[in-house]
């Protein structure tokens, strides 16, 4: 068996990251060394706990633990505080202890929810990650971050809080709706545009097989992100200053989610068009080569994700800049942007002269 391991380097929250094929139907033995208890709550979404929850508890079920489980109907519109309140009260009739734990089989959405929970019931209880989208595997279970949605807004309550075990079984993706799969890619691909240029190379050259959902490539490119995402979250638990690296393109994507309305674009496609504003506004404010802005583009394409905005879906330039401009991690109304130097390295807390920014989303409006 090909296992991979990624350590996260927390002192005494360290835990570890496992990478590979046919890791869920072994979950038990991982578990077994790891948790203070037998007893636990496996949550799902809709589509996760119909496809894996049993191939889940019957490993659970060989190495002695006692799980129940609870699921919520799949989608970001259940990340909030309904949901939050009836998994509490699950929690709270099966009378959970302490040390007794939680296992997220899902996406970035049972992620988030659950790992709040975790983070909050009884003051915080042990819980594992086993995210089933590419983007839960190369970025939501990694780094710390739990929350759900407020009717004003994404993300808006939330805590930091950590894992014991992220299993990331690659087999899972199979299942995997191909724009989920693409929108995961476009996460991939900032991970080699911000830090990594090697990385970004070897994406390009094995596209297709990564496409193709070969176990081995996609044992490499997700072990490759969570390497790069857990040494920067490391350097940067709580989101002072490195981690704001990983939000290249994501500054002018969430105003593109905002204002297009939730779903017209997945976050992966906006995060895709806001890479390509972000390396225009950099080829003017760090002499990033226009070259490499084209050679991102093609990349883009031949993924599947789009390149430019269409003009009916957005309303106009001037929307797009108000909702940037009310971005929650935006300081005082100035938006900060991540650009970069070249394929490899960027920089964080860039301001941008607004005419500029204009004229680089301009540009991309077709
Ligand atoms: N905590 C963080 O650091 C962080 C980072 C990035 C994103 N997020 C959050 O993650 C969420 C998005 O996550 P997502 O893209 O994984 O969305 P998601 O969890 O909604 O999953 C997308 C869809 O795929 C389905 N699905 C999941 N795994 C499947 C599988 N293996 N086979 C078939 N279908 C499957 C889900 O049921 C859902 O319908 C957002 O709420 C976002 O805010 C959090
Ligand atoms: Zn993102």
């Amino acid at each position: 068996m090909n296992l991979e391991k990624v350590c996260v380097d927390l002192k005494t929250r360290s835990y570890n990251i496992l990478i590979g094929q046919n890791l869920l139907n072994q979950i038990g033995l991982f578990c077994r060394s790891i948790l203070p208890s037998q007893k636990g709550v496996l949550i799902g979404d809709s589509n996760t706990t119909a496809l894996y929850k049993e191939d889940c508890l019957i490993s659970l079920l060989k190495e002695n633990f006692h799980v129940s489980s609870w699921q919520f109907q799949a989608g970001e519109k259940s990340k909030n505080l309904t949901i939050l309140g009836r998994l509490y009260d699950f929690l709270a009739e099966e009378k959970l202890d302490r040390k007794s734990f939680l296992i997220a089989l899902g996406g970035g959405v049972v992620g988030d929810i659950v790992g709040l929970a975790a983070a909050t019931y009884l003051r915080g209880i042990p819980f594992i990650q086993v995210p089933t989208t590419l983007l839960a595997q190369v970025d939501s279970s990694v780094g710390g971050k739990t929350a759900i949605d407020l009717p004003s807004g994404k993300n808006l309550v939330g805590a930091f809080y950590q894992p014991n075990l992220v299993l990331c079984d690659v087999n899972l993706l199979k299942t995997l709706p191909r724009r989920e799969l693409i929108c995961g890619l476009a996460e991939v691909v900032k991970y080699g545009i911000i830090l990594d240029r090697d990385f970004f190379d070897f994406l390009e050259t094995h596209i297709e097989g990564i496409l193709a959902l070969e176990t081995s490539l996609l044992t490499t490119v997700v072990k490759r992100c969570c390497e790069l995402k857990a040494s920067v979250t490391a350097a940067d638990e709580t989101e002072t200053g490195k981690r704001a690296i990983l939000n290249f393109g994501h500054t002018i994507a969430h105003a593109i989610e905002v204002v297009s309305g939730y779903g017209k674009y997945t976050h992966g496609e906006a995060v895709a068009i806001g890479s390509l504003i972000a390396c225009k506004l950099s080829e003017t404010l760090m002499g990033f080569p226009p070259a490499e802005t084209e050679r991102i583009e093609k990349f883009f394409i031949k993924i599947g994700l789009p390149v430019s905005l269409v003009s009916t879906e957005i309303r106009s330039v001037d929307s797009l800049v108000l909702a940037m401009q009310n971005d929650k991690k935006t300081l005082a109304g100035i938006p900060r942007f991540v650009l970069v130097q070249h394929i490899g390295e960027a920089k964080f807390g860039c301001q941008v002269p607004e005419s500029l920014l204009r004229k680089s989303i301009e540009e991309f409006i077709r």
